[in-house]
């Protein structure tokens, strides 16, 4: 198959989807398919016309992560070079010309419903879930209301509505500890955990570079853990441990992972099964990722979940499905195959 892997995007987790895009597209030449990673808002030459150009140019470089240069330096680098930041025509043609659109994109630009609208009206299939579905797994203000209809256990939480003048206030009233996060947040991006009345009230200050909407959410203490869902089948659940922020994630000595994790039998299928409901409960499809965290009495708790999950060397989906003896490649191949029914 032709599979053009969409990856970059202008969101604060650009060099995660270059990463995940990267690996994606060696891993689907690897199983035959003729792969190409385009970035979403760079793309190619718009002088490359022709199917078999696009499909034959080889994977660009810069796919590692580099901590150094923080991710947002990276958008404004690409929003320059991009110039408007509109998806240029050479874009559309080479989605145009692929047989499936491979989603690596993390975020905004491409988590968030828009892109998967656009391939809609274009009658493109690709991976992962429908626009609305994705949206929604996007907006953890809409998640949160969809998980409290669905019944499906989630800390409590609230909007935060306010101005800059009114922060001394909200911070003064908030519970502590709790958690701030932007709406549309990922990788651990626009997370602050305040512990105290100073750090909360800079943190919903500071909320505010990554999106408007910011939400408050009681902080749960206790064990973390993540289930990907692929098909209709919750994979293993993996527990993280140590600082699971955006260096954790993807630094190769950043958080530990324990996969399978160290649950009961009970506590795995429950795990799995919430993250089966909430894969429903928004109209997902094709695979996602859960995360929850498990409290000292033993309950679950949902926290959100990413509808492009990451696809990085060191990401938790990869790992889950090595569990169950899938191997990268294969996970890939299920991925597409997922897209294709
Ligand atoms: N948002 C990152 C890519 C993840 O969930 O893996
Ligand atoms: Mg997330």
């Amino acid at each position: 198959m032709k599979i053009l892997v969409l990856a970059g995007g202008l969101s604060p987790e650009r060099s995660v989807s270059l990463a995940s895009g990267h690996a994606v597209c060696t891993a689907l030449r690897g199983l035959g398919h003729r792969s190409v990673v385009i970035d979403l808002f760079l793309g190619l030459d718009p002088m490359v016309a022709s199917t078999d150009a696009v499909f034959a140019l080889p994977m660009a470089d810069g796919a590692a992560i580099d901590s150094t240069a923080p991710d947002l330096q990276a958008v404004r680098n690409c929003r320059q070079f991009a110039g408007s930041g509109r998806i240029g025509a050479g874009v559309l043609a080479a989605c145009a010309r692929a047989d499936l659109v491979f989603l690596a994109l993390h975020g905004q630009d491409g988590e968030d419903g828009r892109v998967q609208a656009m391939l809609d009206l274009m009658e493109i299939p690709y991976t992962g879930s429908g626009y609305l579905a994705s949206a929604m797994a996007m907006d953890k203000v809409i998640s949160k209301k969809m998980m409290d209809t669905a019944g499906i256990p989630t800390p409590a939480w609230e909007q935060l509505v306010y101005t800059k003048a009114d922060i001394p206030q909200l911070a003064s009233r908030l519970a502590l500890p709790c958690v701030i996060k932007a709406a549309n947040g990922g990788s651990s991006l626009g997370v602050y955990l305040p512990e105290s009345r100073e750090a909360l009230a800079s943190a919903l200050e500071d909320v505010r570079r990554f999106n408007a909407t910011v939400l408050m959410e009681q902080r749960i203490v206790g064990r973390e853990f993540t289930v990907g869902v692929l098909g209709e089948t919750a994979l293993p659940p993996v527990e993280i441990l140590g600082n699971f922020d955006y260096e954790g994630k993807y630094q190769a000595h950043g958080a530990q992972e324990v996969c399978p994790a160290e649950l009961t039998p009970e506590q795995s299928i429950l795990a799995g099964k919430y993250a089966l409901q909430l894969h429903h409960a928004l109209g997902l499809s094709g695979y996602s990722r859960t995360d929850l965290m498990l409290d000292e009495d033993g309950k679950f708790w949902c926290l959100e979940v990413n509808s492009l999950p990451g696809m990085t060397a060191m990401s938790l989906l990869p790992k889950e499905a090595a569990a169950v003896g899938m191997g990268y490649e294969q996970l890939c191949q299920e991925i597409v195959n997922q897209a294709m029914k």
